[in-house]
């Protein structure tokens, strides 16, 4: 089994990591609860598939809450639902919420947990990969709102992460891809050789390799911790750098109201391709680095360009403008300055990026 810590005065805790590690889960999913029931909060999706195994892990007696698949769970409306049955369960502070799904769940699940009784426990098990190697670690929980994605929300940690890579031979090959994109973005930002790592064995992960699987889950998530840990709720310039490719991305997503037409992940495959290019552009990143990452994201199906659907360059800044990294109106971009090498761009000259954003849908 793989341990990783994220190290945060007083609210420490570990990512455990290992192929059926789900069967012996109440081993792990302790607390102050004792023996009380636990509540498992999950979709129809991965209830169908695997809540039965989840449960049997779990060796107390367990409620269940079962929401519709889809971003679109994460709104006022399935809030309230969920709020209102986790208080009717009677579940306390230290009861154990378990988040049972992909990053829906577990966003909708921890903003949950942190307004429940001014903030209770919960427990991440992860069912994507990109809730494996993104979502389910550092603590930010949120909602959509009409005017934007994860604009109401809040930082609460869970207290413990359980990923089982085992969960991902039932994925869908198009979410398994979309969630490979939040992998190869550890590589991006910081971590040239990760990037190798990835350029060799992609097709191995997304082949339903355990091992490589295992092998990206461990390495993403230690890079997050890291980062987490030294910059728990983004008021230095490094958690942002975990947004790269995300406020373009954002913006697409937006256009393709956060539906099936882009999945997360492949609005940030996206949005990565559209930043070394950007960056490319201004002339403070090799080409050769833009034209390998791009086609790195092609091979491995994921698309780097802006989708038909979303070809409006205006439309696209009003959504960057709503960009949580905004200060006193100014955009922050992340940009880079080759493959590793990402850094946080303050107060972006958004006419210019209108205009790159302009030739990027003409061209
Ligand atoms: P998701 O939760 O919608 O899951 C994708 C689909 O896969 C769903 O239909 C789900 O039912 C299904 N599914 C889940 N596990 C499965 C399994 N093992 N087998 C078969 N089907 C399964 O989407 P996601 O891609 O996991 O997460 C996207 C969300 O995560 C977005 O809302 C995004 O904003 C959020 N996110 C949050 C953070 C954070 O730091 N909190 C980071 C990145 C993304
Ligand atoms: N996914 C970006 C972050 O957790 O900060």
């Amino acid at each position: 089994m793989t341990r990783i810590d994220v190290a945060l005065a007083g609210r420490s805790y570990p990512i455990f990591i290992e192929s059926g590690i789900s069967a012996h889960a109440g081993m792990h999913i302790q607390g102050p609860g004792g023996d009380r029931p636990q509540v498992i909060v999950t979709d129809e999706t991965v209830a169908d598939l695997h809540l039965e195994k989840l449960r049997n892990g779990l060796n107390r007696a367990v409620e269940t809450i079962i929401l519709p698949p889809g971003e679109a769970t994460k709104n006022w409306t399935q809030l309230e639902t969920l709020v209102e049955r986790l208080l009717s369960f009677g579940v306390e502070r230290g009861d154990n919420i378990i988040a049972f799904g992909g990053g829906v769940i577990g966003d909708l699940t921890g903003f949950a947990a942190a307004i429940l009784r001014r903030g209770c426990r919960f427990v991440q098990v992860p069912t994507t990969l990109l809730a494996q190697v993104d979502s389910s670690v550092g603590g930010k929980t949120a909602i959509n709102s009409a005017a934007g994605k994860n604009l109401v929300g809040a930082f609460h940690q869970p207290s413990l992460v359980l990923i089982d890579p085992d969960f991902l031979a039932t994925l869908p090959s198009r979410h398994l891809r979309a969630g490979y994109a939040e992998v190869v973005k550890y590589g991006l930002i910081g971590d040239a050789d990760f990037f190798e790592w990835c350029d060799a064995h992609a097709a191995a992960l997304l082949a339903g390799e355990t091992d490589e699987q295992t092998h990206a889950i461990a390495a993403s998530c230690r890079a997050k911790a890291a980062v987490v840990a030294a910059d728990e709720r983004e008021t230095a310039d490094m958690r942002a750098l975990l947004n790269l490719g995300h406020t373009f991305g954002h913006a697409l997503e937006a256009e393709g109201a956060y539906s099936d037409r882009l999945l997360h992940g492949e609005a940030v495959a996206s949005g990565m391709a559209l930043a070394f290019r950007y960056s490319a552009r201004r002339g403070l990143c090799p080409a050769e680095d833009a034209g390998k990452v791009e086609r790195h994201l092609q091979v491995h199906g994921l698309s780097t360009r802006i989708p038909d659907f979303a070809a409006d360059p205006d439309r696209l800044i009003a959504h960057m403008r709503q960009d949580k990294k905004a200060v006193s109106g100014k955009v922050a971009l992340i940009l880079a300055r080759g493959i590793g090498r990402a850094f946080v761009a303050h107060d972006v000259d958004l006419e210019d990026v209108r205009s790159f954003l302009s030739e990027e849908i003409a061209g």
